[in-house]
């Protein structure tokens, strides 16, 4: 095999079936970096626990995201794919960490004033301690490199004070300081044509869904607002089905479409037919793959349990390291 570069480590929480913004802004980028670095990807449920009232859907939601993350081109044989309590060394680690975290570095978190300003009335200490569990994620598997948006950039700084802060302390360099790699997508706006697509807003477009749901949600896009008549001239520049033209479509399509919408000769409804014309026939090799792979559920928890065996067996040999360097008896 090729000599790979380093280890990438990234986590994304348990949020059930992936739509066209998980896919662009990490899913793609995950399955590319697979043929540079050994990966390992975790599915953070007990991150997901610091906001979660009920747990009734979890583990579906685990299952259906592993789904989604093996038919876009996760390879299980190569990158470990896991869940994050199945690895119980991380919250160990999590508990050394937080001895070496000042609490006022956690409260002064943009992330946390964010999440306390989301959910006053659930303002938990497992969610003041979000980053460390995060850091631990990271720093237990002696990752080199992570993937995330830039909002998380706060929580690799974080998470590199902390490796230097435990480091100092117990004199030691068991602990490895990553670097971030900002996944360099632009913010892909849901079918509102205001906010970023998620689940949560209900403005996604799920990469499982059926060509016909598909069409019927891109429909439902909002173009270009000062766009009234189909006689009137659009603007693509303002327009979001033109930003997924631009990733979905041909060039020619893209050009066609942004010289037609400008002088009214396409109408949006033909232009949203062709773009999910399009976006169907790129999300087709997916959704083959993905009804394969949900014939066989065991598959899919042995594929995560295998991980859990491969990551346990790394978060074990950093965790004799780190037991030594802090001086436990
Ligand atoms: N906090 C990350 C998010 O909300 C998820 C996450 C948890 C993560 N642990 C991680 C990301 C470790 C990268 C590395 O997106």
């Amino acid at each position: 095999m090729k000599q790979k570069k380093g280890r990438v480590f990234s986590g994304a929480r348990p949020t059930g079936r992936q739509h066209l913004g998980n896919y662009l802004g990490a899913i793609k980028n995950y399955v590319a970096l697979q043929d540079d670095y050994e990966c390992v990807y975790c599915i953070v449920d007990i991150h997901a626990l610091t906001t979660m009232e009920t747990t009734l859907a979890l583990r579906q939601n685990t299952y259906e995201m592993a789904l989604d993350w093996l038919a876009a081109g996760i390879r299980p044989d190569e990158t470990i794919m896991f869940v994050q309590s199945h690895v119980p060394q991380v919250t160990e680690l999590h508990t050394y960490l937080s001895m070496v975290t000042p609490l006022g570095k956690l409260t002064d978190l943009p992330t946390f004033k964010e999440k306390v300003r989301l959910q006053p009335q659930n303002v938990n200490y497992g969610l003041v301690g979000y980053p460390v569990l995060m850091a631990a994620d990271i720093v237990l598997y002696r990752t080199n490199l992570v993937p995330v948006g830039i909002d998380q950039a706060p929580h690799i700084e974080f998470t590199r004070e902390v490796v230097r802060s435990f480091n100092y302390r117990y004199q030691t360099d068991v602990l490895i300081e990553p670097e971030m790699k900002a996944t360099e997508t632009p913010k892909v706006i849901g079918i509102d044509g205001q906010q970023k697509m998620s689940k949560s807003l209900d403005n996604h477009i799920e990469l499982a869904a059926t060509p016909e749901e598909t069409l019927q949600r891109v429909m439902m896009m909002v173009t270009d607002p000062q766009r009234m008549r189909r006689t009137d001239p659009g603007n693509p520049d303002v327009c979001n089905v033109f930003s997924f033209h631009k990733i979905f479509s041909t060039a020619e399509e893209v050009e066609m479409v942004n010289l037609e919408c400008r002088r009214a000769g396409i109408g949006c409804v033909d232009c949203k037919r062709l773009m999910a014309k399009n976006l169907n026939e790129s999300l087709q090799p997916f959704r083959e793959r993905r009804s394969e792979l949900a014939q066989n559920p065991d598959q899919v928890w042995d594929v995560l349990q295998e991980g859990a065996k491969r990551a346990r067996a790394i978060a074990e040999e950093t965790m004799q390291g780190v037991r030594r360097a802090i001086g436990l008896p």
